[in-house]
């Protein structure tokens, strides 16, 4: 299934600058998910991609072919919205149909269509049924199908799980990522939760203001942010950023621990901790202070398992904490970049 690729791609609304030149090259049959806040230029960067919306300057490529100048049909791509809408009088089957009887295709050649993509999600058994009488989830997948019945090269997903609750998007959320390695189409999927980004995503793109701030593995994104803005969007919570002369540094709560709870050889730098507040979450344990005067008294919030639970923790005290050295992040402090590391 064909890569996609964006060239200095830009959308501009009157002043605002939706999209500021975004360069972006999917793998084939990869999972790629754009992350930013609400407002960074998702959906205006997809749905250029899509076809749907004209770009200012830049180009689209689809598997290599020039498509910046071909309608969205023309594409090979099917778009799931942030507000997918059902034909509320028409059944499953007769939905997911839909756009196969727009392309005049034969009715037994598109039943069986309808079964192998409603088959592929699961709701072979919700065809004779209408929108209303189907969960939210179920909603979903339905209009999963609809998208999927047209073979598309490339699925363009726009916050598609975004009304279903939270114990079904988790669920949703696993479901949707075993059936996009099953069907194997190259995706390009939007989203601001970083969960969904963490979880599902073969590489993230992280977004603000119209750019894309860093492009990575997941792994990649969350323990080597290319940028402050990257490094505290992030993380629940985020990483700690502290200044330190000309540099801000940075490291995540959970390697913010009490110094005796340190494990391997690996170096430590020694960390002051007045304790404010004390936050148990079940598996976490979060605790909210301020480092000392050498660190300027900065906030900072570190992650601990409750596995720790003989570690007493109380607020209004004082404790020695301790992040290893090879855990600290640098970054300019006037332009948020990384930077190389100054001795702390
Ligand atoms: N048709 C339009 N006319 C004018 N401005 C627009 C238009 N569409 C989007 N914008 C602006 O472009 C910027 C990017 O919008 P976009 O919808 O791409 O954001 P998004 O990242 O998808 O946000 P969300 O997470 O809220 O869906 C916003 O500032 C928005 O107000
Ligand atoms: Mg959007």
């Amino acid at each position: 299934m064909p890569a996609v690729e964006t060239r200095n791609l830009e959308k501009h609304f009157g002043d605002v600058k939706a999209v500021d030149g975004v360069g972006l090259l999917s793998s084939e049959e990869e999972f790629l998910v754009l992350l930013g806040p609400s407002g960074c230029g998702k959906t205006t960067l997809l749905r250029m991609i899509a076809g749907l919306e004209k770009p200012s300057a830049g180009d689209v490529f689809i598997g290599e072919k020039l498509v910046t100048h071909l309608p969205p049909r023309a594409r090979g791509i099917a778009m799931v919205f942030q507000s997918y809408a059902l034909y509320p009088h028409m059944t499953v089957f007769k939905n997911i149909a839909f756009p196969l009887k727009a392309m005049g295709m034969p009715k037994e050649e598109m039943k069986k269509k309808v079964e192998w993509s409603a088959n592929m999600l699961g709701i072979l058994h919700l065809l004779q049924r209408k929108p209303r009488e189907l969960s939210g989830g179920e909603r979903q997948r339905v209009a999963l199908a609809r998208a999927l019945v047209r073979e598309p090269n490339v699925f363009l997903l726009d916050e598609p799980l975004s009304n279903l609750d939270a114990k079904l998007r988790a669920t949703a959320r696993e479901e949707l990522y075993r059936f996009q390695k099953d069907v194997a189409i190259t995706t390009i999927y939007v989203t601001h939760d970083q969960v969904e980004a963490m979880g599902m995503g073969d590489r993230i793109a992280v977004m603000n203001a119209g750019r894309v701030c860093q492009l990575g593995k997941p792994e990649e994104v969350y323990s080597d942010p290319a940028d402050t803005f990257v490094a505290s969007f992030l993380g629940s919570p985020p990483m700690n950023l502290v200044e330190f002369e000309d540099r801000i540094a940075g490291f995540r709560p959970e390697s913010f621990l009490p110094q005796q709870m340190h494990e391997g050889g690996g170096e430590l730098l020694s960390l002051t901790f007045h304790v404010s507040r004390v936050e148990n979450l079940g598996a976490d344990r979060l605790v909210y202070g301020k480092l000392g005067e050498r660190f300027n008294l900065s906030p900072v919030i570190a992650n601990l398992p409750t596995s720790f639970t003989n570690y007493k923790i109380e607020t209004s005290q004082t404790y020695d904490f301790a992040v290893p050295r090879n855990n600290i992040k640098f970054f300019n402090s006037q332009t948020g970049l990384r930077e190389e590391p100054i001795p702390l």
